[in-house]
């Protein structure tokens, strides 16, 4: 059983792992580390430590504040009593998120006091929010940005001062095994529980050359493995033209040996997108399909743009198309007005659409938002929205599970993701998007292949490779 004390819940979930991003534009004036530039790097000596939260992005965002903390001279370090600068990159999509980072600005600022930590930076989407003034005073923060003006950061850790460079046509960082490639930002949706618009904005989608050429860029330095990103990658279209998202998949999965993609709306995701994970050999066949509810009235209170009859079609379709593949979800339970026949609902829909995976939230009330209104008048009870948590996460993992011990005797290709840890095993994935535990010691971007000795709800258990 997967639980967590913050009210998330995350039934066999498989998180992207970060990668180092080249920053953009280099700053306008003078190079420090690897520029070969000269002069005294103005991190030199110092230390610096970034913590990251949320989603992917923010991850990717954080690569980017890497590049510029290195550039500067910094050496990164993992502790913050080691470090002399901290950058808290933050989440704010719910009220625990914010917790969390309150905890560690308390840790922070009492560390300033010992004379350990010199200076602290917020950014990110808490950055955003009108909040961080107030968390600024309450926890001396020296620096608050946005997640528009990343940027600023420069100035912060000694760099000449960049123009504005935020833009998401910023090239990754050559050389590593796998990449984030950001294909668009923002979000111009409205769901009533939602925050992620309030701080990203609106949605804005960058040029299809410019991303397949970060992508031959990337895999000519050896990349081989592609992840698109954006809020809803899926609504990605051209400004002005007819090409929508499945084109520029089609495109980047000609460029690039292996392509994944997140997060999609079902509302933009198009059959012919579907078709084409199964057509396709180098996109992993694995869907991630949000759909918070189950119930037609629940998705109309969450302003989400489709009934679940469209959901289940959309899954009929992928499953057709990509049988062995795996498909992961993520579900809000106890939204305002939230009822015991439509928490039945989501029931059903999770029973019929047999989730690899899914990450359950309980409804979390966000300021300014019109969920945050509607639960003044009609919110679910906390011990009843538990509740309803753990029936939708242990419906999750018994489909899970039952899908897992199928695979049980096949073999498979495993791409893997991360080197051998202390028991012996590597963490891998197979093309239908199944994260795999597997006895060797290839190194991250490498294959094997082996036969499934077992399998829990979470991961697949793999034997010696066989090749
Ligand atoms: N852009 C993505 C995901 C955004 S945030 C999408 O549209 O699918 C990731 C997930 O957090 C959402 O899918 C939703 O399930 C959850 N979430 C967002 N706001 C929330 C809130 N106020 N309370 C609980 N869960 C929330
Ligand atoms: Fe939030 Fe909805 Fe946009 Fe996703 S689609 S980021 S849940 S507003
Ligand atoms: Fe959180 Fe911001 Fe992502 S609010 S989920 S880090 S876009």
């Amino acid at each position: 059983m997967t639980s967590t004390t913050n009210g998330a819940g995350k039934a066999n979930g498989r998180a992207g792992s970060p990668v180092a991003v080249t920053l953009g534009k280099k700053p306008s004036a003078g190079s420090f580390a690897g520029g070969g530039g000269g002069g005294v790097a103005p991190g030199a000596g110092k230390t610096a430590c970034i913590r990251t939260f949320g989603c992917q992005m923010n991850v990717h965002d954080s690569d980017r504040m890497r590049r510029m903390i290195r550039d500067a001279g910094y050496a990164e370090v993992e502790r913050y009593e080691d470090a002399d600068v901290v950058v808290l990159n933050t989440c704010y999509v719910r009220e625990n998120a914010v917790d969390r980072v309150r905890g560690h600005l308390g840790e922070l600022s009492r560390l300033k006091k010992e004379g350990r930590v010199k200076k602290v930076a917020l950014t990110g989407c808490v950055g955003a929010a009108k909040e961080s003034s107030e968390l600024r005073n309450t926890y001396g923060i020296d620096l608050v940005l946005g997640t528009h003006n990343t940027y600023e950061l420069a100035e912060f850790v000694g760099l000449p001062g960049m123009e504005e460079t935020y833009t998401p046509d910023l090239p990754g960082t050559e050389g590593d095994h796998q990449a984030f490639v950001t294909i668009m930002t923002g979000c111009n949706y409205q769901c009533s529980y939602c925050i992620v618009p309030t701080v990203r904005g609106r949605m804005s989608c960058r040029p299809m050359e410019s991303v397949v050429d970060e992508v031959r860029r990337l895999v000519g330095s050896g990349t081989r493995y592609v992840t698109l990103l954006g809020q809803t990658v899926d609504a990605w279209r051209e400004k002005e033209g007819a090409r929508r998202f499945c084109d520029l998949l089609a495109r980047v999965a000609d460029e690039a040996p292996r392509v994944w993609f997140t997060t999609s709306h079902p509302s933009n995701m198009e059959d012919r997108t579907l078709k084409l994970i199964g057509e396709k050999e180098t996109i992993v066949g694995r869907l991630h399909l949000p759909v918070q509810s189950g119930s037609d009235r629940m998705l109309r209170a969450m302003h989400r743009g489709y009934k679940s009859d469209r959901y289940r079609r959309k899954i009929e379709v992928f499953r057709e198309a990509v049988p062995d593949g795996t498909l992961s979800t993520d579900i809000i339970v106890g939204h305002p007005g939230e009822t015991e026949a439509d928490h039945e609902e989501t029931l059903r829909l999770v029973e019929d659409c047999a989730f690899d995976s899914a990450y359950v939230f309980k409804f979390s009330p966000r300021k300014g938002t019109e969920g945050a209104r509607l639960a003044s008048e009609v919110a679910v009870p906390d011990d009843i929205a538990q509740k309803r948590f753990l029936e939708v996460l242990r419906a999750v993992e018994g489909s899970a599970f039952r899908r897992n011990r199928a695979k049980i005797g096949g073999v498979e290709e495993i791409y893997v993701r991360h080197g051998r840890t202390g028991d012996g095993r590597a963490i891998g994935e197979t093309w239908s998007g199944h994260a795999v535990h597997v006895p060797t010691g290839a190194r991250p971007g490498e294959y094997v292949t082996a036969r499934i000795e077992g399998a829990g709800p979470h991961v697949l258990y793999a034997g010696e490779p066989v090749s």
